[in-house]
């Protein structure tokens, strides 16, 4: 998957789309800090982590995508593993970031609770991924239909996806012990949709994730690790 996820977010609407998301993380994590990307896939974010002033380690369960994180992140720590079971010492980092991957995780609270373990006290995670609202619910019963019908699927594939509600993410991120935790619905125009309904979905966008953020399909979430 790792040169069709490039394709993906490397380009045009797809890094615009991808951009936004990395802001919002951005917004919340300290800029010259440690940081563990967590399902870092070909290192994308971890590169603009870097050009904000700090250092980078990742972690990916896919071999071909930490191949290509290697090759785009030179200096950065990456590594094949699973995000729920982290190879480092208590208290190694300054910051935890997960983009668009803790969807996929069979066991999120595991995640977290290595997060929180790896982080220095006052360290910051931010996490952005699949949020579940009114067109997001239908996802999967859309791609059950589409490989019925033998119709192109949808998006890049079905991998099982979970679709975040924002009080069930608060409360994995609350049981752990995280503190200031918030939560902000993000992304509106899809790098899917064509032009000019991307523009024009781009140009709402800041209006929909604040006045109605039960239209936005992703969702982001910073907590800190108690002093
Ligand atoms: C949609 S990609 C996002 C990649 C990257 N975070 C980015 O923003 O470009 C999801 C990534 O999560 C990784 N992943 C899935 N399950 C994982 C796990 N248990 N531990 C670590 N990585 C995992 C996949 O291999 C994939 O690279």
């Amino acid at each position: 998957m790792a040169d069709v996820y490039d394709r993906h977010y490397a380009h045009d609407r797809g890094r615009v789309y991808y951009d936004h998301i990395c802001d919002m993380a951005l917004e919340d994590l300290p800029r010259d800090g440690r940081l563990l990307d967590l399902g870092c896939g070909t290192g994308l974010f971890m590169t603009r982590y870097l050009a904000s002033g700090g250092t980078a380690a990742g972690l990916d369960i896919s071999r071909g995508m930490i191949a290509r994180a290697r090759q785009r992140c030179n200096g950065c720590e990456v590594a094949v593993g699973t995000a729920e079971q982290i190879p480092y010492r208590d208290g190694t980092f300054d910051a935890v970031a997960s983009i668009l991957a803790f969807s996929y995780l069979q066991k999120p609270e595991a995640m977290l609770r290595e997060s929180f373990r790896v982080l220095k006290p006052g360290g910051t995670i931010a996490v952005c991924t699949l949020g579940r609202n009114l067109l997001t619910a239908l996802v999967p019963v859309i791609y059950r239909i589409g490989e019925k019908v033998h119709i192109r699927r949808i998006g890049m594939a079905d991998f099982g996806e979970h679709y975040y509600r924002d009080g069930e993410i608060a409360a994995l991120f609350a049981a752990i012990g995280f503190e200031d935790i918030r939560v902000r619905r993000c992304s509106f125009a899809h790098r899917d949709l064509h032009d000019p309904v991307f523009s024009l979905a781009r140009k709402v966008e800041p209006f929909v994730e604040e006045r109605i953020p039960q239209l936005a399909y992703n969702i982001c979430v910073s907590a800190k690790k108690p002093d």
